[in-house]
């Protein structure tokens, strides 16, 4: 049996530095002002969501060749595009020429991208291909125009399974190196085998992206907020774990794979005993991703702010192996989706409070549970120091 809590080194040699000390818990966390002031946001355009590498959406949201797709980063507007060959690439979503919002709803275009102001046209690889008129009537240009550098602006885009990251810096360490604590935690899960379900739960609540973030890494609340979750998964069944400086884990040790008639989903190969039956593991990825390993299913959730008070969810899943996606197979399939969608429910409830408590001249940024809240505090940290603040 793990010692829940007490795994941090346990599970993680030689991670000892990474360790927090129960003195830090004494520090407040962030103030009022991080989750309520444009300032802050703008802040974290140009620090948390600049210079580290952020998931903006998945590769099977434009699967086939010449497939466009619109993403935000923190009220940034990007383009994922697919080329003729297959590459995936990200460009900043704005026209060259009077800075049009080039792709508003994602598409298949067939021959090139184009604007539909003046109808500049760009190739799939963001190069720029034509200007109607642009030097005057029946005249597409003009002496000293450079048209190279009118291409798209395009942006570092990698992937990891089907999950696409951006890095607007350019200055990053590799995505690999970002990830390799996350890879090496869950190596034991053959994570290929995963197929994505139609299915998804998108929303916008009104509370700030790092409190949905905070919220995930902490099973604190559990027992008061989710009832129903509890009663298969209980606080204490709850363990944390180290991911490497940038991220941070929890775990359960009680997790039941939904039954239907006796019957329930394949789950990953390869797992040890206890794994295949009970564990569940959470990381949250600095800074908007969430992951969830489960025996029979991975969850994807990803916040983006669209203002302080303001924020975009989106919740994927994916099941193992073909098998499991049959039609005989969506009962079983939508019941962790349902799941996940109550408990959300639940925890926006939440969320939305904390954002109208951070209103109050008296919240002084609060304080942790040096067992229970390693996780939020950790996060904070990464945002302070990212910010700068
Ligand atoms: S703004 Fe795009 S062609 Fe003019
Ligand atoms: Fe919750």
């Amino acid at each position: 049996m793990v010692d829940p809590y007490g795994s941090y080194q346990e599970s993680n040699p030689g991670t000892e530095s990474a360790v927090i000390h129960l003195d830090d818990y004494r520090q407040p966390g962030l103030p009022a002002e991080a989750y309520t002031s444009d300032r802050y946001l703008q802040q974290e355009r140009e620090t948390v969501f600049k210079q580290y590498w952020v998931c903006v959406g998945l590769a099977s949201d434009a699967p086939n060749p010449g497939d466009v797709y619109p993403v935000e980063v923190a009220g940034m507007p990007l383009v994922l595009v697919r080329d003729r060959a297959g590459t995936l690439r990200a460009f900043h979503n704005v026209c060259s020429h009077r800075g049009l919002q080039l792709v508003k709803t994602s598409c298949n275009v067939q021959g090139s991208l184009r604007c539909p102001y003046h109808s500049w046209t760009y190739k799939l690889d963001g190069k720029l291909r034509s200007t109607p008129h642009f030097g005057g009537y029946y005249k597409d240009t003009y002496e000293g125009f450079d048209r190279d550098s009118k291409g798209l602006q395009s942006i570092r885009c990698e992937q990891w399974l089907d999950l696409v990251f951006v890095n607007l810096s350019g200055d990053a360490p590799p995505l690999e190196e970002y990830l390799q604590p996350v890879r090496d935690r869950w190596a034991t899960y053959d994570l290929d085998q995963l197929r994505r379900e139609p299915r998804e739960v998108g929303l916008t609540c009104n509370a700030n992206w790092k409190l949905a973030v905070e919220n995930f890494s902490e099973s604190y609340h559990l027992t008061w907020v989710h009832p129903a979750l509890n009663s298969c998964s209980r606080m204490e069944d709850h363990f944390g774990f180290d991911v490497g400086d940038m991220h941070v884990g929890q775990g359960s040790l009680l997790y039941t794979r939904g039954e239907i008639e006796g019957r329930s989903l394949p789950t990953l190969p390869n797992l040890e005993a206890h794994q295949k039956e009970t564990v569940a593991e959470y990381i949250t990825v600095f800074p908007n991703l969430m992951l969830g390993v489960h025996p029979d299913y991975f969850l994807v959730f990803m916040v983006n702010p669209l203002s302080p008070g303001k924020t975009q969810e989106r919740m994927t899943f994916y099941f193992v192996g073909d098998e499991s996606m049959t039609p005989e197979n969506e009962a079983l399939r939508h019941l962790p989706i349902d799941l996940w969608q109550d408990t959300n429910d639940e925890d926006i409830e939440m969320i939305e409070r904390l954002q109208v408590g951070r209103q109050s001249p008296r919240f002084d940024g609060g304080c942790f549970s040096p067992e229970l809240e390693q996780t939020v505090y950790r996060f904070q940290q990464r945002v302070a120091q990212a910010v700068g603040e």
